[in-house]
């Protein structure tokens, strides 16, 4: 199906048939397939309901042969399997990692002679299905046509941006994600807030992402003010939903400075969504030079049921610190600290694809402010 690619307007992309709720996996039973290849995270027990689901078709199962975020060395054992069992439909289960890995795997299997930086294949390119199944609540990778992969020699993280990436069917079962931690729920979950803040103060306009970021941040205020109350916890399918419309909006609007940020630290023992986590704060305060800026933020923030801003990032500064994350916010400033001695890395931090979003420009002064902000 075409999208439109390469510019930035007023569109909404095509989004995945969306089945939620208990066994919705079993929603795929008449999926027009009959070859089934499900690669899966670490821990995943539901052989028995996927194959149930899929009764009279082949379906095989594969671990993914990546360690945490996907690299393309570390991609090419699945793209083999695959390429030896020649499956029509792949589904991936997992983090944004594993999503992202599968969406890389699917376009080698497919398109072999794919060249990095290419994003005019578009048009029916896939003739194999992809289902998405995520089993954290906020990466946003199964409604994104980015598919990020780490570049090791250069230690940061580079991604394919395609929207024929986007998964044609998304599975929210939230049995999936019941088993992760308070500290793992509330960094996603943050992820996730991120995806809609910087995508709602983005210097790229559109009305109707604006609407999705307004209830996504509704359903993350409602969700995450349970975990800091003793004997509540928070409804996992409601906050699937949240990371939804964060997924939608940053594939609309793009991100801003926390991801341009976060995006450099993988390769050094910070998790995506721990980083973006410790770094929403001070961008958002760093942002906040801006009038316009201040404005979208204060509105979102009434919107959301917060008084202003700075009950806003008050909330956020109260998850880091009951989920233990603001353990590491003095190391973070001091590795960054560090890391910009290297112009190498303040290069990559103010061309990331990701940030290109963020409403004021981003410095070596605006870095080193962000810093000194943490
Ligand atoms: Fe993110």
């Amino acid at each position: 199906m075409w999208q439109p690619q390469g510019f930035y307007n007023q569109y909404v992309l095509r989004t995945p048939v969306l089945l939620s709720g208990h066994e919705s996996i079993r929603g795929l039973y008449n999926y027009p397939a009959s070859r089934i290849a499900v690669i899966h995270g670490e821990s995943f027990t539901y052989q028995d309901e996927f194959t149930a689901a899929f009764s009279d078709k082949d379906i095989r199962f594969r671990k993914r042969s990546w360690k945490g975020e996907p690299d393309l060395d570390g991609l090419k054992e699945t793209i083999g399997w695959l390429e030896a069992y020649n499956p029509d439909l792949i589904i991936a289960v997992g983090g944004g990692s594993v999503i992202d890995g599968c969406k890389i795997c699917r376009l080698f299997y497919e398109v072999p002679y794919y060249e990095h930086g290419n994003t005019r294949l578009n048009g029916g390119i896939f003739n194999t299905g992809f289902v998405a199944i995520p089993t954290t609540v906020g990466s946003g990778a199964e409604v994104s046509s980015a598919a990020v992969f780490l570049d090791h020699e250069n230690h940061r993280k580079d991604m394919i941006v395609l929207h024929e990436l986007l998964p044609d069917v998304v599975v929210y079962d939230s049995r999936y994600v019941m088993n992760s931690s308070d500290r793992l729920l509330i960094s996603s979950a943050l992820d996730a807030m991120a995806h809609i803040l910087e995508g709602y103060v983005s210097n790229i306009d559109n009305s109707v992402m604006d609407v999705a970021a307004e209830e996504g941040m509704v359903l993350l205020r409602e969700n995450l003010k349970l975990i800091l109350r003793e004997n509540e916890s928070p409804d996992p399918g409601r906050l699937q939903y949240a990371g939804f419309l964060g997924g939608i909006v940053q594939n609309h609007c793009i991100v801003g400075a926390a991801h341009a940020v976060a995006h450099q630290l993988t390769d050094h023992g910070y998790s995506h969504s721990e980083a973006v986590a410790l770094l929403l704060p001070a961008v958002i305060r760093m942002n906040s030079s801006d009038t316009k800026t201040t404005e979208k933020y204060g509105r979102i923030a009434v919107k959301s049921g917060f008084d202003d801003i700075d009950d806003m990032t008050a909330f956020i500064e109260q998850l880091l610190h009951f989920s233990g994350i603001d353990e590491r916010r003095e190391p973070l400033a001091d590795l960054l600290r560090d890391l910009m001695q290297d112009e190498a890395v303040r290069e990559n931090i103010k061309n990331d694809r990701g940030g290109k979003g963020n409403p004021v420009e981003i410095t070596d002064e605006y870095i080193e402010q962000l810093i000194g902000s943490i």
